[in-house]
């Protein structure tokens, strides 16, 4: 059933902008939000009897994660047709778990493909699991650091054995008897800290996470949700959670929110095409989420949030957008926790504003899917826009790109640079091509479908939409 649901059309290799989106008109569904689908999947997993999941982010990342739960042992499904789809039309999901410390020995190596939150949030997992594991995944992620999850889970006493710099492929032998930890993060991550506390719920005892500054709070919101107990505290200079491990935990139903990151793409395209006015139903707002939506409305974007609501612990809203004249800011570093995977959008706003924007804080952004900060500067200087990375900071200058010559970004296999690029190739003479459109289902399977439906102009060059 699994890997069934895992097959999919793939996705155009090479895809251009070719001539400017008149304006951008209607309600657009944005798919599930990718940071809570894996931790539903992972929940589910845990938990004994059904959960529940509506309006799941069925992308790469996340089929990865509800294949690699599957792989532990806990039962996952799509729903069958005649059980109906969520409200988006997407299939529901049923995962049938295996209890706190139930999971066991899966046969093969999990590969986590793409996604970075898959590969460390299953890493706290199976550091408390007495059973050796080997984790893998693409190009990209088996460039990325896994040492700042190594670090504090070997304090509970499982081993890791992986390459050169902390990288995949890695080993991972759990420990037989979880201790509760107690770790102070040099960042705020939210993969960090959700590891940490994936490991905590099989501990005996209170684990502690405090970080600088909070980073996005869905695993805590999602343990409430399911019953454990959870502390935390806010101060000027910390963050600090608390769980108490070793919990019943029972399946619920959830319904996933549509993911403001997603979202994010649409916001800027309709407030970068003169005309447009959109309405996104049923969007997580949740305020470690919304970071570039304040930033936006700072620099004068018109973004309304109506219908606010709570669905699953989470906050939800309805967000409409019209297309705004952008005045460029300075964002200081205590904005990123927020904002983190938006900056390469922010950097095409940025770049079609009036003035200058100064984005600050942004050494995080180097270890993404790809290097985003040289990513985002060296692409928007082959579109004739002015973008300097140096140290942390990211300055880029107004105007919209110039030329009309033809461009092409590499996206080096990251799905929020693909996006961007596009979404740049909305407004201005220049016709901006991606290299791999493919990238673009880790997190937005129908991006490009969707954005023509709106009134976008992206074609594939191999022809499909
Ligand atoms: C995520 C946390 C963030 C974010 C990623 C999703 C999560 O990463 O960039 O896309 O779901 O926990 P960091 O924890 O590395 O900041």
């Amino acid at each position: 059933m699994l890997s069934a649901a895992m097959s999919h059309s793939p996705a155009p290799q090479q895809a251009t902008i070719s001539g400017k989106a008149k304006s951008l008109t209607g309600r657009a569904v944005v798919p599930g939000d990718k940071s809570i689908s894996h931790r539903a999947l992972i929940m589910g997993a845990l938990a004994v009897g059904e959960t529940r999941i509506s309006g799941l982010l069925m992308g790469e990342d996340v089929l990865r994660t509800a294949a690699a739960m599957a792989a532990l042992g806990a039962k996952v499904e799509q729903a069958k047709v005649e059980e109906g789809k969520d409200a988006a039309g997407a299939p529901i999901w049923r995962v049938w778990g295996r209890g706190i410390g139930g999971l066991s020995e899966p046969e093969d190596v999990l590969d986590l493909g793409n996604s970075g939150t898959g590969a460390r949030l299953i890493a706290g997992l199976l550091a408390a699991y007495p059973f050796t594991s080997f984790m893998t995944g693409d190009a990209s992620l088996r460039r990325r650091p896994m040492d700042r999850v190594i670090t504090p889970l070997s304090q509970t006493g499982a081993k890791f054995i992986c390459r050169a710099g902390g990288r995949l492929p890695m080993a991972i032998t759990g420990t037989p008897l979880p201790m509760p930890l107690s770790y102070d993060s040099p960042i705020a991550s939210a993969q960090v800290k959700s590891a940490v506390l994936l490991a905590g719920l099989h501990a005996g005892g209170i684990t502690t996470v405090t970080e600088p500054a909070a980073s996005r709070d869905h695993t805590e919101r999602m343990f409430r949700y399911f019953g454990v107990d959870v502390r935390t505290e806010t101060t000027p200079n910390r963050y600090q959670v608390q769980v108490v491990g070793q919990p019943e935990l029972t399946g619920k139903p959830i319904s996933v929110p549509g993911d403001p990151s997603s979202a994010a793409f649409l916001v800027v395209a309709a407030l970068l095409v003169p005309g447009s006015h959109l309405i996104l139903p049923n969007i997580g707002v949740n305020p470690l989420r919304t970071g570039l939506f304040d930033v936006l409305q700072s620099m004068g974007a018109d973004i309304t949030y109506t219908n606010r609501r709570d669905q699953a612990g989470e906050p939800v809203a309805d967000i409409e957008v019209r297309s705004s004249s952008l005045k460029g800011v300075t964002v200081p570093a205590s904005r990123a926790p927020s904002m983190i995977d938006e900056y390469p959008i922010l950097a095409v706003a940025a770049a079609c504003a009036e003035g200058v924007t100064r984005m600050e804080g942004l050494a995080e952004l180097k270890v993404k899917e790809s290097d985003r900060l040289a990513a985002m500067a060296q692409g928007l200087e082959a579109c004739g826009i002015s973008a300097q990375a140096e140290g942390d900071t990211l300055t880029v200058r107004g105007g919209g790109p110039k030329g009309d010559a033809a461009v092409t970004i590499p996206v080096k296999l990251d799905h929020r640079i693909a996006m961007s690029f596009l979404v740049l190739g909305m407004v201005g003479a220049r016709p901006i091509a991606i290299d791999d459109a493919s990238a673009i289902s880790t997190s937005f399977p129908d991006f490009i479908g969707l954005m023509n439906g709106l009134g976008a102009n992206i074609q594939a060059t191999d022809g499909r939409e």
